[in-house]
C-alpha cells in the first residue's frame, strides 16, 4: 500500500517536511558528494584540448577477454557489418533530414506503423507541437530575465555564453513537468521492451533528469561538439560498466545482427559513470532529448544525428579490435580509397592494443572520421552536403521535442550560420528504476537547495539565484505526474494496469525517496 504524503495544495510544505525527516534521503545525499566544479568542456576530451591515445594496458587485456573464443566469428561479423554500412550510408545521405521520422503530438495515441518502424530502426524522432509555441517563447523570455537577474550564472564559453550551467530555472521546471512532455516521454519509452516481464522498471512513469540548456548565438563556433555518444565511454567495454548487464554480448560474440538496442532489463545493472566524469549521466536514460525554444534549421547551430543505431553501435564498439593492414594513402583525406576501406584490409589485432578509439576515462565517447573511417562521419556543411552518415534533424519550431536513443551518435553544427538564436532545453526521457529513484533522491535535494544536478560540475549553482523556483512551482504545472517525476510525490502502485515489476519498482522507489507506506 502507498501512502500519499503530498496531497493537494499543501504539497510544497509537506514535501519539505517529509524530506527533512527522511532518513533515506539523508543517507543517499551524504554518501554522494558533489563532483568537482566545471562546465560542458570538462565532459569531452576534445573540448578540453586533450588528445586521444592508447589507454592503460589493462584495456588490452579487457579487449582480449571480451572476445575470447569468438575471434573467427568476430572477423566474419565485422566483414558483414562493413558490407551493411556500405549499403545503408548512401541511403541515409540521400535522404538527409527526411530520414528522421516525425509525428505530431496529437497523433501519438495512434502512431502509424510507418512511424513506429522507422523510429525503431533509426532511434531518433521529432514530435511536433508538444507544447504551444507561445508558451515556450514566454518561457524563453523568462529565462533571459532569470539570467539577467543573476549575472553570476556560469556558462560555456565564459566570454560569450552558449551553454548555461542552469538546472532549476523557471523554464526548465515548467517544461520538465509539463503534462504533454511527460506524455511524449511515455510514448517514446514504450518503444523499449523487457525480456524479463518482472524486471524492476516502468517506462510509463518518467523520472526527470535535470540537464542544462543551450541558447546559441548566430556566428558561434565554440560550442562545436563533434560526433559523440553520451552515457559513458570506456564503460561500454568494461565488465563493471555495461558488462554488468551483458548489454553488448551479442556484439562481442560476433552476432551484431542479434543485438537488440531496445531491450531494457539488461541495462538495469549498468554503471555508465565509473570515473565520476563531470557531466557523465549516471541515470538510465532511454533517450536524450530537447525541447526547441526557437525556429531553427540545418546549419543554424542545431543537432546532427547518426540514424544507423544498431549498426553504428556495433561499429564503434568493434572498431578497437581491428586495424588496417595497409594505411590509407592520405590519412588526412576527407574520403578514403577503396583499398583502405575494403574488409580485406582489416584484420583482428593480435595482440590486442589498449586503444579504445575516442574513449577516455571520465570523458564522453567521441568519434571522428579518421578514427572511425567506415562511418563517413565528416560533418556536412552548407557548401558540401557530402555523403555523411551524420544528418541534420529537420527544421524545428518552439515546442517541438526531439529525441535520440541513448546509444545514438550525435553532434552539433560546428558553426551557427543562422540569424537568430538556436535554443533548446535538454530534457531526456528516463524510466522509473530503483537506481534512477536513488539518483532522484540526490537530485531532489539539489533542487531544493539550488545546487547543480549531481551528475554535473558542483559548486553553489543557483542556490543564491533570485527568482529560483521551488516545489510550489512544480505543483502549479503538474501536481500529479510532474511531482512524481521530480521525486516529490509517491508513486501509486495501486493504480490499474500495472505489471508486477512496475508495482514493485514503485514501492521500492517510494522507500528510496522516503515515502514510507
Ligand atoms: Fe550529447
Amino acid at each position: 500500500m502507498v501512502i500519499r504524503l503530498l496531497p493537494g495544495s499543501r504539497a510544497a510544505r509537506l514535501a519539505q517536511r517529509c524530506l527533512s525527516r527522511s532518513p533515506a534521503v539523508r543517507t543517499v545525499a551524504t554518501a554522494s558528494p558533489q563532483k568537482k566544479e566545471g562546465d560542458i568542456s570538462d565532459a569531452f576530451a576534445s573540448l578540453s584540448g586533450l588528445e586521444f591515445g592508447p589507454l592503460d594496458p589493462r584495456f588490452a587485456d579487457l579487449k582480449s577477454r571480451l572476445i575470447k573464443g569468438h575471434e573467427d566469428a568476430l572477423q566474419d561479423s565485422w566483414n558483414r557489418l562493413l558490407a551493411s554500412l556500405r549499403e545503408e550510408i548512401p541511403l541515409i545521405a540521400s535522404l538527409g533530414p527526411k530520414v528522421v521520422p516525425e509525428i505530431d503530438f496529437k497523433d501519438i495515441d495512434n502512431a502509424s506503423p510507418e512511424f513506429r518502424a522507422e523510429h525503431r530502426k533509426r532511434g531518433v524522432a521529432v514530435i511536433r507541437n508538444v507544447v504551444p509555441d507561445q508558451d515556450v517563447l514566454d518561457w524563453k523570455r523568462g529565462l533571459r530575465e532569470y539570467i539577467a537577474a543573476n549575472p553570476q550564472t556560469k556558462a560555456f564559453p565564459k566570454e560569450n555564453p552558449q551553454v548555461y550551467e542552469l538546472y532549476w530555472s523557471p523554464a526548465q521546471i515548467k517544461a520538465r513537468s509539463h503534462p504533454n512532455l511527460i506524455k511524449a516521454q511515455r510514448f517514446l519509452m514504450e518503444f523499449w521492451h523487457s525480456e524479463d516481464p518482472n524486471a524492476l522498471i516502468s517506462s510509463s512513469h518518467p523520472a526527470i533528469y535535470a540537464d542544462r540548456l543551450r541558447m546559441r548565438s548566430p556566428g558561434d563556433a565554440r560550442f562545436a561538439l563533434g560526433p559523440h555518444v553520451d552515457g559513458g565511454s570506456c564503460e561500454r567495454w568494461e565488465l563493471e560498466g555495461y558488462g554488468r548487464g551483458g548489454v553488448y554480448n551479442k556484439i562481442w560474440e560476433g552476432k551484431w545482427e542479434e543485438y537488440d538496442p531496445w531491450e531494457s532489463s539488461c541495462r538495469l545493472p549498468v554503471v555508465s559513470d565509473m570515473y565520476q566524469g563531470v557531466g557523465a549521466c549516471s541515470m538510465f536514460r532511454m533517450f536524450q532529448g530537447w525541447l526547441a525554444m526557437s525556429e531553427t534549421g540545418p546549419h543554424e547551430g542545431t543537432l546532427l544525428v547518426n540514424p544507423l543505431l544498431s549498426r553504428a553501435t556495433a561499429y564503434f564498439l568493434l572498431r578497437p579490435f581491428f586495424s588496417p593492414k595497409k594505411a590509407a594513402a592520405d590519412p588526412a583525406s576527407e574520403t578514403y580509397d577503396e583499398a583502405f576501406l575494403s574488409p580485406n584490409n582489416w584484420v583482428l589485432e593480435d595482440p590486442a592494443s589498449s586503444w579504445l578509439q575516442g574513449a577516455t576515462p571520465s570523458r564522453g565517447q567521441e568519434l571522428r572520421h579518421h578514427s572511425h573511417p567506415h562511418l563517413n562521419l565528416s560533418m556536412p556543411t552548407p557548401s558540401n552536403p557530402g555523403a555523411s552518415s551524420m544528418v541534420h534533424i529537420p527544421r524545428v519550431n518552439p515546442g517541438d521535442y526531439v529525441s535520440w536513443h541513448c546509444d545514438t551518435i550525435h553532434a552539433v553544427d560546428g558553426i551557427h550560420s543562422g540569424e537568430t538564436d538556436s535554443s533548446v532545453l535538454y530534457i531526456p526521457a528516463c524510466p522509473l528504476t530503483v537506481h534512477n529513484a536513488e539518483f532522484l533522491a540526490r537530485q531532489r535535494r539539489a533542487f531544493l537547495n539550488g545546487y547543480p544536478c549531481p551528475d554535473f560540475g558542483g559548486g553553489v549553482g543557483e542556490s543564491r539565484h533570485a527568482g529560483r523556483p521551488g516545489v510550489q512551482d512544480v505543483v502549479k504545472v503538474n501536481a500529479g505526474a510532474g511531482m512524481q517525476a521530480f521525486g516529490l510525490k509517491a508513486w501509486n502502485s495501486d493504480e490499474g494496469g500495472l505489471g508486477q515489476g512496475q508495482r514493485e519498482v514503485m514501492d521500492r522507489a517510494n522507500k528510496v525517496l522516503g515515502f514510507y507506506g
